[in-house]
């Protein structure tokens, strides 16, 4: 539990002002917290001092994580159901829950100042209001003494275990049964993936190869003072403790960037793969051999660009990106500066059929996977999005396959484990193809946990997201 004490102040604090303003825009606009809280952080200006922005951030994201939590324990103290409160009054009750679910602020502290933060930001109308529920939900976690399953009310771990973890990890229902079932109904298994979902990422740099050594890349984060190790699995990985990435030469003039583990694993699942008759596959841990040979590699989906930028690295011959929208192409084009990057759809991509050796599908999804980056997604989504979104992943995967030249190889990837955009895909667009061969992604990532017949990693066991990935080949 974070932060440390803070005092009770009379007037509300700016730190849980701003965090408020966060809750109010993610929940009002639709805003992408990650994306908008270093802006109002530099709009509040030299008044925050650098603890003030780390309570921030932990308040901020830790309401937005938590919120279905917080939600429970708000209405066990309330006589209507919370979705009638006023929204702002709604978003500063949270903040308060959060502070007396999660964090070692005095309770008397987290009313005072929530109260305060009620009455200058909503009004004197809503303060009687929100320091009956905030008392009751004071008193409702002290008397639970730390059981927090206790203090929401949650269901019977027993008789409704996928309702405990719901409740007592903070996730929405349809998510854990969607992770437990992927886990095979393995439910200690899914708890440790939904608590490792509740953990801030630790950043994750790759060296892009041909560009900088990974050696380099570790020498200048000891020397720009950062705790930095080599990454696992990806032989370009890096994994700092904390800090920022920006410090390091490399990443400010594009040799290095900062990419997830998981993502560099998909790029190089595709490099491995023999596409037969043509490039040989790259060797482990280098640029792909027979950079004579050439060959088309199309990234099909490819903003913002990360795995575009590795693939640059990994593959000799051509790299197309494909990105439909505007401002993504932009990032890619930076990404890839040396690369060609067209504007378009990726279901009717400007390739001629049959002349690709690669194709990289990283499908649009839920993000199901990488609910650790984004604190309020896992709110936002709902199972009615799978629908919109699984057409157009088996559309993506159909285009994909329809380029491939006889031996070429597609990588049909998510940063979701649900399987209805995983696997479901892959056999759906499979059953109308009699030409395509799974390759074993055992075999191109040998030793990576989660990689099997496909790949599909979890936070919890290797510190990544939540990627999944099936390699296919053209006979
Ligand atoms: C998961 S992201 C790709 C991430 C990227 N490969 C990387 O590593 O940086 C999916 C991308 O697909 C793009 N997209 C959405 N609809 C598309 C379509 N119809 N055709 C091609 N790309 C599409 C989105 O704009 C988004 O940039």
């Amino acid at each position: 539990m974070s932060p440390a004490p803070r005092r009770a102040r009379s007037r509300p604090d700016l730190p849980r002002l701003v965090a408020w303003r966060l809750l109010r825009a993610v929940d009002e606009r639709q805003a992408y917290a990650n994306l908008l809280l270093p802006k109002l952080i530099e709009d509040a200006g030299e008044r925050l001092d650098a603890r003030d922005r780390m309570f921030i951030t932990e308040l901020g994201y830790g309401a937005l994580r938590w919120q279905g939590s917080l939600d429970l324990l708000l209405s066990q103290g309330m006589s209507r159901p919370l979705d009638a409160v006023d929204p702002p009054v709604r978003d500063a009750l949270r903040l308060g829950a959060y502070q007396l679910l999660r964090t070692r602020v005095p309770a008397r502290a987290a009313v005072a100042s929530t109260v305060e933060l009620v009455r200058t930001a909503v009004g004197e109308h809503a303060v009687r209001f929100a320091n009956a529920v905030l008392r009751r939900a004071a008193e409702r976690v002290e008397a639970a003494g730390g059981d927090m399953a206790r203090a929401l009310a949650a269901p019977a771990r027993d008789t409704d275990p996928v309702g405990y973890l719901a409740a007592v990890h903070a996730h929405p229902r349809w998510i854990v049964e969607a992770f437990a079932d992927v886990l095979g109904g393995d439910l200690a298994r899914t708890e440790r993936v939904l608590a490792a979902d509740n953990e801030a990422p630790r950043p994750h740099l790759v060296a892009r190869p041909g560009r900088v050594d990974r050696d380099d890349l570790l020498a200048q984060a000891e020397a720009a003072g950062l705790t930095a190790t080599a990454g696992r699995w990806s032989p370009f990985a890096v994994r700092l403790e904390a800090g920022e990435p920006a410090l390091l030469p490399a990443v400010r003039d594009g040799r290095a960037g900062v990419q997830d583990e998981g993502s560099q694993l998909v790029a190089l699942a595709l490099a491995r793969a023999t596409v037969a008759s043509s490039a040989p596959a790259a060797p482990e841990g280098a640029p792909a051999g027979g950079a004579a040979r050439g060959g088309l590699t199309v990234d099909l989906c490819a903003g913002p660009g990360g795995k575009a930028a590795l693939l640059a690295g990994l593959l000799p011959g051509l790299l197309l990106a494909i990105e439909p929208r505007a401002a993504r192409a932009r990032l890619v084009r930076d990404a890839l500066p040396d690369g060609a990057t067209v504007r378009a759809d990726g279901r009717q991509p400007p390739v001629r059929p049959g002349s690709a050796d690669r194709v990289l599908v990283d499908a649009p999804c839920t993000g199901l996977g990488a609910l650790r980056r984004r604190p309020e997604a896992r709110w936002r989504r709902t199972p009615d999005d799978l629908a919109r979104l699984t057409a157009l992943q088996r559309d993506l995967l159909a285009s994909a396959l329809t380029l491939l030249r006889p031996g070429g190889v597609v990588c049909y990837a998510t940063c979701s484990p649900h399987r209805a955009e995983t696997s479901e895909v892959v056999e759906a667009v499979l059953a109308g193809r009699a030409d395509i061969d799974r390759i074993e992604m055992a075999s191109v990532l040998p030793g990576v946990p989660g990689a099997g017949s496909d790949l599909q990693l979890w936070p919890d066991e290797t510190g990544t997201d939540a990627m999944f990935a099936s390699l296919l080949r053209r006979r």
